[in-house]
Parts: structure tokens; C-alpha cells; sequence
């Protein structure tokens, strides 16, 4: 590595910093172009972008990680380029070959080697892919046109303290319909999440919980991460519903729950008034890794699970777990890790 940046890997949060090189491709006429790496990172685009107007445009979150011996890998990306496409097929948007995902990933990785973060510092390089409808257009109808981009740069926790306990509040909103776009990565479910999110944040809490849009009586999700309880004998729950985001994280754990800890595992309805089944309850997600619950904030009083304080010990064994394939310390299931 030749280029040396000055970032203080220990104190990063989760925000934009600007890397040296993004990756750009356009789809027109039926087809993909080849794609490029550039140093600009403003993008030109049409007023009449749908985009712009009708929110047709998607994105993906994942991150690469130095190992203890140097080397840069992926964690699932494959399944971050199937999401994508999951993604584009609701929104009419053109699917984007999963070869042509990774290997823009990691073109956009290896530009900016110099801000993947060293191992030991619990900091990652973010990667942003993003697809968005562009072009002139004016009529309710999808684009003739679209840009797949690939960004990154280097971050830290995303709940402030990372893997510590924080309280959330339950929302009266919700995020996504209930036959509406709340499985898919689409901005126009997070647009509708900032002002809840704002309203928890006032209110001292790290972010909302969004139950099912149909009843209000199930929890879906916490904030922009999957919810995680763990009973108290012992079985790995999360919720299942077709609007939330289908995690790779939660995914993951599922697997790991089973495979590594022996756990039992479920994926089925978690009832907001019967948290008390639960000794310990985390979010899970890319960017939010593994974030302990310490309270639920419900009808006017605040349910804690483990402790407000403290990590409870099955949310730290998960999160040795996941955190140590990660960054290559534990053994992988097949398929899981990517080197870049
Ligand atoms: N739920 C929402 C709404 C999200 O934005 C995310 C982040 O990607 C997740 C869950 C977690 O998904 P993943 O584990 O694939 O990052
Ligand atoms: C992620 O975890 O990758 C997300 O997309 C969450 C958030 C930053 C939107």
C-alpha cells in the first residue's frame, strides 16, 4: 500500500468521508456498459431523473475488513447483489449481473486500500452500491435510463458505542405498507423512517421500533436493523414478516445460532406485549452489526431485557461469532467470505 491517509481508525462514526475512487456504469438502450472507476463524486443527472421524483432508485450496504495478516475481504457479498436485484425487480429497474456487483465492489475496494481500516481497530470500509432511474422523463413510468454506483469509505459503530447496550422507543408510524415496498432497499422507506427516527432521538432513545403496519401488535424492525430476541430457554428468534428487510446479518445469525452455538432457532411473530419471553434482544444489521438492546420503550414504561449496561452473554457469543468470520478469525461456512 502506497498511499498513507490520516484518520484517527479509533474515533470514526458512521459518516460520509470522502474516498479517492467510485465506480460508475449506465445502463441504456437494453444493456450495461463496461463501468469505470472516477474521482469525481458528484454525479450530473437529468431534472427529469425518476429518481428524483418518484423515488425509483435502490442500494445496498456491505463492508470489506482487514484480517489480522493484512489481507481485505468481503462478507457475503453475493447476497448483497441478489438483494439488489430483488430490489430492482419491484421497482422495474434492470437487474445488474451479480459478477458485474462483485467485481465493481471490488474494484472500488482495492482504489481505496489506503482507507480500509487496520485490523484491531473494529473499523470497516463501508461499500455503497446504489442504482437510481435517471434521464429525461416527466410521466409516472420507469426510466430509459440508470446508473449502478459504488462508493465506500471507512466506519465505526453505528449505534454510538457500538456493543453496548442502548434503548429504543416504539413507534406509532411505520415504515413500510403492509403489501408495500418494506422488503425492498428502497430510499422511500427510509425517507419515511427519518421523522420517527427524529422523534426517538428527541426523546433520548437511539432510534425507533416499527411493528407490523397491519396490526401494530408484532415487532418488524429497529430502525434502519432486524430485531433479535433470545428466550429464556434459550432459542434465537426474529421476526418474520414479508415487510421487513430479509437482513444478510439476521440471516447469518440465524445460521451461525444453529451451526456454531447449537442454538434452536425460530423465525415467526414477536409480540410486542410479550417481550418477557425474552432474556436478551439485539439489532442486527451491516451497518449496526450487533447492537445489544438494553430497553424497549412501550406504553409508557421501558421493558429491560439483560441489563441497560451490560451485554448479555449469548448476544456477545453471537457477536464473537459474526465478528470473528468477519475479519477472518473464526472459520467461515463455505462461500461466506470473498477476498478482494
Ligand atoms: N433492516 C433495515 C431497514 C436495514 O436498512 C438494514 C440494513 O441493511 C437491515 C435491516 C439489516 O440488513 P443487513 O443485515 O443485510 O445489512
Ligand atoms: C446497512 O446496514 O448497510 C444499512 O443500509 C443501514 C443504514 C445505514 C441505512
Amino acid at each position: 500500500m502506497s498511499k498513507k491517509v490520516d484518520i484517527d481508525w479509533g474515533n470514526l462514526g458512521f459518516s460520509y468521508i470522502k474516498t479517492d475512487y467510485r465506480y460508475i456504469s449506465t445502463w441504456k438502450d437494453g444493456k450495461w456498459d463496461e463501468g469505470k472507476l472516477v474521482t469525481d463524486n458528484k454525479l450530473t443527472i437529468s431534472e427529469g431523473s425518476p429518481a428524483l421524483h418518484y423515488g425509483q432508485q435502490c442500494f445496498e450496504g456491505l463492508k470489506a475488513y482487514r484480517t489480522k495478516t493484512g489481507e481485505i475481504q468481503l462478507f457475503r457479498p453475493d447476497q448483497n447483489a441478489k438483494r439488489m436485484n430483488e430490489s430492482n425487480k419491484r421497482l422495474l429497474m434492470p437487474e445488474i449481473p451479480e459478477e458485474k456487483f462483485i467485481d465493481a465492489v471490488k474494484q472500488v475496494v482495492r482504489a481505496n486500500e489506503a482507507y480500509v481500516p487496520p485490523y484491531g481497530t473494529g473499523a470497516t470500509l463501508y461499500i455503497r452500491p446504489l442504482m437510481i432511474g435517471v434521464g429525461d422523463s416527466i410521466g409516472v413510468s420507469p426510466a430509459k435510463e440508470y446508473l449502478f454506483c459504488v462508493f465506500c469509505m471507512p466506519v465505526g459503530p453505528y449505534f454510538k458505542g457500538g456493543m453496548a447496550p442502548v434503548n429504543f422507543i416504539v413507534s406509532d408510524y411505520d415504515r413500510a405498507a403492509p403489501h408495500g415496498t418494506g422488503a425492498a432497499k428502497v430510499g422511500g422507506n427510509y425517507a419515511a423512517s427519518l421523522y420517527p427516527h427524529e422523534l426517538a432521538a428527541k426523546s433520548g432513545f437511539a432510534d425507533c421500533i416499527y411493528l407490523d403496519p397491519a396490526t401494530h401488535t408484532k415487532i418488524e424492525e429497529v430502525g434502519a436493523a432486524n430485531f433479535f430476541g433470545i428466550t429464556k430457554d434459550n432459542v434465537f428468534v426474529t421476526p418474520k414478516s414479508p415487510s421487513i428487510l430479509p437482513s444478510i446479518t439476521k440471516y447469518s445469525l440465524l445460521y451461525l445460532a444453529k451451526e456454531y452455538l447449537h442454538m434452536q432457532v425460530a423465525e415467526r411473530d414477536v409480540f410486542i406485549n410479550n417481550l418477557d419471553e425474552f432474556k436478551e434482544a439485539g439489532a442486527c444489521g451491516t451497518a449496526a452489526v450487533i447492537t445489544p438492546i438494553g430497553g424497549i420503550f412501550y406504553n409508557g414504561a421501558l421493558h429491560v431485557f439483560h441489563s441497560e449496561t451490560e451485554v448479555g452473554p449469548v448476544t456477545k457469543k453471537l457477536y464473537d461469532t459474526l465478528y470473528g468470520i468477519q475479519f477472518g478469525d473464526v472459520e467461515a461456512p463455505a462461500g461466506w467470505i470473498v477476498k478482494v
